[in-house]
């Protein structure tokens, strides 16, 4: 006998397990389906963000920041270490349990809304009439309404796969037992960077090979620079421009040959290789052919712009569809199709998705780069207000980086915000909000912003537009 709902839901990850609880809201019986096991073979939904993304590589950048700090700048403040020692199991568990505190959190909501969970993987069996089967193990589930939320794995190196030992994907990444003293990265992207910071701050040498000759080429050309200034000098060492040959493993560890931005022919030795150089959407298991879900060149599962797929009832959100692969948009996809299927009217503002990078100092940004705007031929004002300038920045002793507003040069609606420095995850949001609603560089720079604090350099940046800082 199959049990029947009304919508399922195919992944746990943020989007998979945020349509269920949305779509459980409006009224539907919903089921959800995640097969990620906990090291006791029990479920761990989150999905890749919560179990090795988003929430563990945030634990370990934490605990390595305290870290860092105790180790180069408390001294500036007057306070003296004496003994700093450094107990990375300790660390390791300290980030588990903030996994499994997320992971208790999610069935802990499933259970608040209503949502059935089911542990195992979900694939499609048969398509009738517009009604989906859905098997988990031994049973079969199905509804007329199915969200695809499977997510996505680290791309390999083509013929280098991950042993999780010595060339770690980002999931090995985060479960390093000891300090390498030399690291090696491929690619120095969103995870390369993160990662990189985390075994730098704690004591390793981290080289990182990165193929495109650009920093963060996707990133504001300036914001990219200043932060670049800030990773050479803490001692991350980025090679651009590179060209990664045979990568081989043996006991002293691994050897990566490479050709250098002059072309030279170079060996990269090191105790352990992360590879970071993109994700695949996932859809292994999924049984699309099964039903003739369309899938694109790249793996991708096709929706339009409302996260419809191919076929009738069925849609897919985040990392396994085209996007940015971030939590956050699969999170509002996920709202959107819930809402979608319920009649109602779900948006997703893809203008308006901030991106992060969690490195010290902190890229935050949204919108258009000036780059960018020069390409389309907009025409633009811009304003950048350092945060050296900035009481509470000097107060925290962290001056790094500015603030940059970009606007229209005609109506002065903001067309961008990018952001290097301190707190650059939070101050973005104010800026999310503005761009939202449609604001100006000059609604900001009229709104009272508390002092002192860091928010103030963006009301400075806002006044930078017309050229009147007050504090620079
Ligand atoms: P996923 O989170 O990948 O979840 C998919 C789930 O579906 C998984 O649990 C999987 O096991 C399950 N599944 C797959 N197939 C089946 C099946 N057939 N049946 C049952 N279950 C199935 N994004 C941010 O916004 N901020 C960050 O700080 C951030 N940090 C990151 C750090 C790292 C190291 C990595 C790797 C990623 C990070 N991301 C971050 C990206 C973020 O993790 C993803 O964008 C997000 O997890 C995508 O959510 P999703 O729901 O689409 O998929
Ligand atoms: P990425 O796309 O951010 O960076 C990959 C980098 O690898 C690029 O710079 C690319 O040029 C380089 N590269 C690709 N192939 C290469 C090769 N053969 N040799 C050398 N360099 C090569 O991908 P990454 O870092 O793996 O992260 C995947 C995704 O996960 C991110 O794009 C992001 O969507 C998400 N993520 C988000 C985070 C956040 O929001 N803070 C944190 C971590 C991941």
């Amino acid at each position: 006998m199959s049990k029947q709902f009304d919508v399922i839901v195919i992944g746990g990850g943020p989007g998979g397990y945020i349509a269920a609880i949305r779509a459980a809201q409006l009224g539907f019986n919903v089921a959800c389906i995640d097969e990620w096991k906990n090291g006791k073979g029990g479920p761990a939904p989150g999905g890749t963000c919560t179990n090795v993304g988003c929430i563990p590589s945030k634990a370990l950048l934490q605990s390595s920041e305290h870290y860092d700090q105790a180790n180069h700048h408390f001294a500036d403040h007057g306070i003296e270490v004496k003994g700093l020692g450094l107990d990375v199991g300790k660390m390791l568990a300290r980030k588990d349990q903030v996994v499994k505190q997320n992971n208790d959190g999610i069935l802990y909501l499933f259970k608040k809304n209503k949502v059935t969970f089911f542990h195992g993987r979900g694939t499609f069996a048969a398509a009738k009439d517009g009604v989906y089967d859905i098997t988990v193990g031994e049973e079969t589930l199905t509804a007329k309404n199915v969200i695809v939320a499977t997510g996505s794995n680290a791309r390999a190196l083509p013929g280098t796969p991950f042993d999780e030992e010595l060339v770690l994907s980002n999931d090995g990444a985060l479960r390093v037992g000891a300090v390498p003293k030399k690291l090696g990265l491929i690619g120095s992207g969103v995870i390369g960077l993160e990662m990189g910071s985390v075994w730098r701050r704690l004591g390793a040498e981290v080289t990182i090979l990165e193929g495109l000759p650009t920093f963060l080429g996707a990133v504001d050309e300036q914001i990219a620079k200043e932060a670049k200034k800030a990773f050479d000098k803490q001692g991350l060492k980025i090679n651009l421009g590179v060209k990664v040959g045979e990568v081989k493993t043996g006991k002293k560890g691994v050897s990566i040959a490479y050709t250098d931005a002059k072309g030279e022919a170079q060996t990269l030795e090191v105790d352990k290789l992360i590879v970071s150089i993109g994700r695949v959407p996932n859809t292994i298991g999924l049984g699309a052919d099964a039903v003739g879900l369309k899938l694109d060149e790249r793996g991708a599962i096709v929706v339009d712009d409302e996260c419809k797929t191919s076929l009738p009832g069925v849609w897919a959100i985040g990392d396994v569809v085209r996007g940015p692969m971030l939590a956050h948009k699969a999170e509002e996809e996920g709202v959107a199709v819930a809402e979608r299927i319920a009649g109602q009217h779900g948006h997703v503002n893809f203008n308006t998705i901030p991106w992060v990078i969690y490195t010290n100092p902190e890229i935050a940004w949204v919108g258009q780069t000036e780059q960018q705007l020069k390409a389309a031929g907009r025409a633009y004002k811009a304003g950048t207000f350092p945060f050296l300038a900035n009481g509470r920045a000097r107060a925290l002793g962290d001056t790094t980086g500015m603030v940059k507003m970009l606007a229209d040069a005609a109506t002065d609606e903001i067309l961008g915000v990018h952001i290097v420095g301190p707190m650059a995850s939070e101050l973005i949001a104010e800026c999310v909000v503005a761009m939202e609603f449609r604001a100006s560089s000059e609604d900001i720079a009229r709104i009272c912003h508390a002092h002192p604090s860091l928010s103030e350099a963006t009301k400075e940046a806002a006044l930078a537009v017309e050229k009147r800082t007050l504090n620079f």
